[in-house]
Protein backbone atom coordinates (compact mmCIF):
# COMPACT_ATOMS: atom_id res chain seq x y z
CA UNK A 1 0.00 0.00 0.00
CA UNK A 2 1.17 3.60 -0.86
CA UNK A 3 1.13 5.39 2.63
CA UNK A 4 1.06 9.50 2.17
CA UNK A 5 4.35 10.53 3.31
CA UNK A 6 5.08 14.01 4.94
CA UNK A 7 8.87 15.46 4.93
CA UNK A 8 10.88 18.31 4.26
CA UNK A 9 13.27 19.58 1.51
CA UNK A 10 15.47 22.57 2.92
CA UNK A 11 12.82 23.65 5.48
CA UNK A 12 10.05 23.65 2.94
CA UNK A 13 6.91 21.38 3.99
CA UNK A 14 6.43 18.35 1.04
CA UNK A 15 4.36 15.41 0.46
CA UNK A 16 4.08 12.48 -1.45
CA UNK A 17 3.42 8.80 -1.52
CA UNK A 18 5.79 5.90 -0.21
CA UNK A 19 6.06 4.18 -3.44
CA UNK A 20 8.26 7.18 -4.47
CA UNK A 21 12.27 7.88 -4.95
CA UNK A 22 13.33 11.03 -3.13
CA UNK A 23 14.10 12.31 -6.83
CA UNK A 24 10.57 11.32 -7.73
CA UNK A 25 8.97 13.41 -4.60
CA UNK A 26 11.11 16.19 -4.45
CA UNK A 27 9.68 16.89 -8.78
CA UNK A 28 6.19 16.37 -7.28
CA UNK A 29 7.30 18.92 -4.73
CA UNK A 30 8.86 21.74 -7.18
CA UNK A 31 12.24 21.18 -6.32
CA UNK A 32 14.55 19.70 -8.68
CA UNK A 33 17.35 17.20 -7.87
CA UNK A 34 19.97 16.87 -11.03
CA UNK A 35 20.43 13.67 -12.10
CA UNK A 36 22.34 11.67 -14.96
CA UNK A 37 22.21 8.03 -14.89
CA UNK A 38 18.53 7.94 -13.81
CA UNK A 39 15.52 7.65 -16.50
CA UNK A 40 12.29 7.37 -15.66
CA UNK A 41 10.65 4.36 -15.42
CA UNK A 42 13.69 1.98 -15.59
CA UNK A 43 14.83 1.08 -12.28
CA UNK A 44 17.86 3.25 -11.22
CA UNK A 45 21.09 2.48 -10.83
CA UNK A 46 22.60 4.70 -8.80
CA UNK A 47 26.21 4.69 -10.75
CA UNK A 48 26.65 8.83 -10.89
CA UNK A 49 25.81 10.34 -7.63
CA UNK A 50 25.15 13.53 -9.14
CA UNK A 51 21.51 13.28 -7.82
CA UNK A 52 23.49 13.07 -4.20
CA UNK A 53 21.54 14.83 -1.33
CA UNK A 54 21.46 15.09 2.72
CA UNK A 55 18.83 12.86 4.26
CA UNK A 56 19.01 13.20 8.21
CA UNK A 57 22.80 14.30 7.85
CA UNK A 58 23.61 11.40 5.75
CA UNK A 59 24.27 11.25 1.76
CA UNK A 60 22.42 9.56 -0.31
CA UNK A 61 21.67 9.22 -3.67
CA UNK A 62 18.02 10.14 -4.33
CA UNK A 63 17.30 8.60 -7.23
CA UNK A 64 17.89 4.97 -5.35
CA UNK A 65 16.40 5.81 -2.02
CA UNK A 66 13.05 5.15 -1.15
CA UNK A 67 10.93 8.51 0.41
CA UNK A 68 9.66 8.04 4.45
CA UNK A 69 8.17 9.99 6.53
CA UNK A 70 9.81 12.02 8.40
CA UNK A 71 12.67 12.39 6.29
CA UNK A 72 14.96 16.03 6.49
CA UNK A 73 16.41 16.10 3.07
CA UNK A 74 18.67 18.80 2.07
CA UNK A 75 19.60 19.42 -1.62
CA UNK A 76 21.16 23.12 -1.88
CA UNK A 77 23.14 23.37 0.24
CA UNK A 78 26.80 24.89 -0.71
CA UNK A 79 28.75 21.54 0.05
CA UNK A 80 26.00 19.44 -2.02
CA UNK A 81 26.21 21.69 -4.99
CA UNK A 82 30.00 21.72 -4.88
CA UNK A 83 30.28 17.76 -4.80
CA UNK A 84 27.49 17.69 -7.87
CA UNK A 85 29.80 20.17 -9.86
CA UNK A 86 33.07 18.02 -8.96
CA UNK A 87 30.98 14.60 -10.08
CA UNK A 88 30.30 16.29 -13.74
CA UNK A 89 33.48 18.21 -13.52
CA UNK A 90 35.05 14.35 -12.93
CA UNK A 91 33.37 13.22 -15.65
CA UNK A 92 34.38 15.76 -18.54
CA UNK A 93 37.78 15.28 -17.40
CA UNK A 94 37.99 11.57 -17.75
CA UNK A 95 36.05 11.75 -20.87
CA UNK A 96 36.79 13.20 -24.19
CA UNK A 97 34.22 15.34 -24.64
CA UNK A 98 34.57 18.32 -27.50
CA UNK A 99 30.62 19.66 -27.29
CA UNK A 100 31.47 21.82 -30.18
CA UNK A 101 31.72 18.57 -32.86
CA UNK A 102 29.18 16.79 -30.91
CA UNK A 103 26.04 15.92 -32.68
CA UNK A 104 24.11 15.77 -29.56
CA UNK A 105 25.03 19.05 -27.99
CA UNK A 106 21.93 21.02 -27.25
CA UNK A 107 20.46 17.92 -26.68
CA UNK A 108 23.37 16.65 -24.24
CA UNK A 109 22.15 16.21 -20.28
CA UNK A 110 26.18 16.23 -19.27
CA UNK A 111 26.50 19.82 -21.32
CA UNK A 112 23.26 21.00 -20.39
CA UNK A 113 24.51 20.01 -16.43
CA UNK A 114 27.63 22.03 -16.92
CA UNK A 115 25.39 24.96 -17.92
CA UNK A 116 23.15 24.93 -15.29
CA UNK A 117 25.90 24.27 -12.59
CA UNK A 118 28.03 27.67 -14.59
CA UNK A 119 30.89 25.31 -14.82
CA UNK A 120 33.58 27.26 -16.89
CA UNK A 121 36.89 24.88 -16.25
CA UNK A 122 37.32 21.82 -14.48
CA UNK A 123 39.39 22.02 -11.24
CA UNK A 124 40.76 18.24 -12.32
CA UNK A 125 43.38 17.94 -15.13
CA UNK A 126 42.38 16.49 -18.39
CA UNK A 127 43.23 12.34 -18.65
CA UNK A 128 42.86 12.36 -22.52
CA UNK A 129 42.32 9.06 -22.45
CA UNK A 130 42.90 6.92 -25.55
CA UNK A 131 39.26 5.82 -26.67
CA UNK A 132 38.13 4.55 -30.04
CA UNK A 133 34.84 5.06 -32.05
CA UNK A 134 32.90 1.66 -32.72
CA UNK A 135 31.49 1.94 -36.21
CA UNK A 136 30.97 -1.56 -36.98
CA UNK A 137 27.65 -1.90 -36.66
CA UNK A 138 25.33 -0.87 -39.58
CA UNK A 139 22.82 1.38 -37.60
CA UNK A 140 24.84 3.05 -35.27
CA UNK A 141 28.15 4.77 -33.90
CA UNK A 142 29.44 3.85 -30.71
CA UNK A 143 31.76 6.57 -29.32
CA UNK A 144 33.36 5.73 -26.31
CA UNK A 145 35.32 9.18 -25.73
CA UNK A 146 32.22 10.37 -24.84
CA UNK A 147 30.29 7.37 -22.69
CA UNK A 148 29.94 8.21 -18.63
CA UNK A 149 28.92 4.40 -18.19
CA UNK A 150 25.87 5.35 -16.97
CA UNK A 151 24.27 2.11 -17.63
CA UNK A 152 21.19 3.48 -19.21
CA UNK A 153 21.75 2.08 -22.64
CA UNK A 154 21.89 -1.41 -20.51
CA UNK A 155 18.86 -0.96 -18.98
CA UNK A 156 16.42 0.47 -21.74
CA UNK A 157 17.37 -1.40 -25.05
CA UNK A 158 16.04 -4.66 -24.88
CA UNK A 159 15.00 -7.07 -27.57
CA UNK A 160 11.37 -8.41 -27.30
CA UNK A 161 12.42 -11.06 -25.26
CA UNK A 162 13.73 -8.72 -23.17
CA UNK A 163 17.56 -9.20 -23.75
CA UNK A 164 19.77 -6.35 -23.45
CA UNK A 165 21.38 -5.32 -26.48
CA UNK A 166 24.23 -3.40 -24.80
CA UNK A 167 26.90 -4.72 -22.10
CA UNK A 168 29.77 -4.09 -19.63
CA UNK A 169 32.74 -5.82 -20.77
CA UNK A 170 36.36 -5.58 -18.65
CA UNK A 171 36.56 -4.12 -15.31
CA UNK A 172 38.14 -1.33 -13.77
CA UNK A 173 39.27 1.50 -15.69
CA UNK A 174 39.29 -0.98 -18.92
CA UNK A 175 35.35 -1.11 -18.29
CA UNK A 176 33.77 0.04 -21.51
CA UNK A 177 29.95 -0.80 -23.24
CA UNK A 178 29.69 -3.25 -25.85
CA UNK A 179 26.98 -4.98 -27.61
CA UNK A 180 25.46 -8.10 -27.68
CA UNK A 181 27.00 -9.15 -30.89
CA UNK A 182 24.17 -11.26 -32.48
CA UNK A 183 21.61 -8.81 -31.43
CA UNK A 184 23.95 -5.76 -31.93
CA UNK A 185 23.52 -7.10 -36.02
CA UNK A 186 19.73 -7.27 -35.87
CA UNK A 187 18.95 -3.76 -34.49
CA UNK A 188 15.83 -2.46 -35.34
CA UNK A 189 15.54 1.08 -36.89
CA UNK A 190 13.29 1.60 -33.60
CA UNK A 191 15.46 0.29 -31.00
CA UNK A 192 18.48 2.43 -32.70
CA UNK A 193 16.37 5.66 -32.28
CA UNK A 194 15.64 4.24 -28.41
CA UNK A 195 19.68 3.84 -27.94
CA UNK A 196 20.25 7.65 -29.52
CA UNK A 197 17.48 8.65 -27.23
CA UNK A 198 18.34 6.82 -24.09
CA UNK A 199 21.54 7.89 -23.77
CA UNK A 200 22.39 11.10 -22.07
CA UNK A 201 25.67 11.89 -24.38
CA UNK A 202 26.34 11.74 -27.62
CA UNK A 203 28.12 8.42 -27.12
CA UNK A 204 25.90 6.52 -29.06
CA UNK A 205 24.68 7.85 -32.29
CA UNK A 206 22.63 7.02 -35.51
CA UNK A 207 23.86 6.56 -38.88
CA UNK A 208 22.73 8.95 -41.22
CA UNK A 209 20.71 11.34 -38.71
CA UNK A 210 23.16 14.11 -38.87
CA UNK A 211 21.57 17.46 -37.70
CA UNK A 212 17.73 16.30 -37.93
CA UNK A 213 17.78 18.79 -35.25
CA UNK A 214 19.55 22.16 -36.31
CA UNK A 215 22.03 23.57 -33.88
CA UNK A 216 19.91 26.35 -31.74
CA UNK A 217 16.83 24.02 -32.02
CA UNK A 218 17.23 21.93 -29.69
CA UNK A 219 16.00 20.46 -26.34
CA UNK A 220 18.63 22.29 -24.24
CA UNK A 221 19.44 25.50 -26.64
CA UNK A 222 16.71 27.87 -25.07
CA UNK A 223 15.60 25.79 -21.63
CA UNK A 224 17.55 24.94 -18.97
CA UNK A 225 17.33 21.41 -17.97
CA UNK A 226 16.05 22.44 -14.33
CA UNK A 227 12.93 24.01 -16.01
CA UNK A 228 12.77 21.01 -18.94
CA UNK A 229 11.92 18.88 -15.58
CA UNK A 230 10.51 21.42 -13.51
CA UNK A 231 8.91 24.30 -15.49
CA UNK A 232 9.33 27.42 -13.86
CA UNK A 233 6.17 28.25 -12.52
CA UNK A 234 6.20 25.23 -10.33
CA UNK A 235 9.90 26.01 -9.16
CA UNK A 236 10.25 26.81 -5.78
S1 LIG B 1 26.59 4.51 -24.20
FE1 LIG B 1 25.40 6.27 -23.42
S2 LIG B 1 23.69 5.30 -22.31
FE2 LIG B 1 25.25 3.70 -22.58
S3 LIG B 1 26.48 3.76 -20.70
FE3 LIG B 1 27.52 5.07 -22.22
S4 LIG B 1 26.72 7.13 -21.80
FE4 LIG B 1 25.33 5.69 -20.79
S1 LIG C 1 21.03 10.08 -10.99
FE1 LIG C 1 21.18 9.21 -9.02
S2 LIG C 1 23.11 8.23 -9.01
FE2 LIG C 1 22.88 8.96 -11.06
Amino acid sequence: MNNKVNFTIDDKECTSTSDKYIVEAARENGVYIPTLCNYDGVKPAGSCRVCTVKVNKRYLTACTTPIAEGMEIEVNTTDLQDFRNAVVELLFTEGNHFCPACEKSGNCELQALAYKFQIMAPRFPFQFNERYIDASNPKIYHDHNRCILCKRCIRVVKDDKGKSVFAFENRARQIRINFDSKLGEVLTDELAEKAMEVCPVGSILVKGKGFKDPIGTRKFDHTPIDKIVIPEKQNI
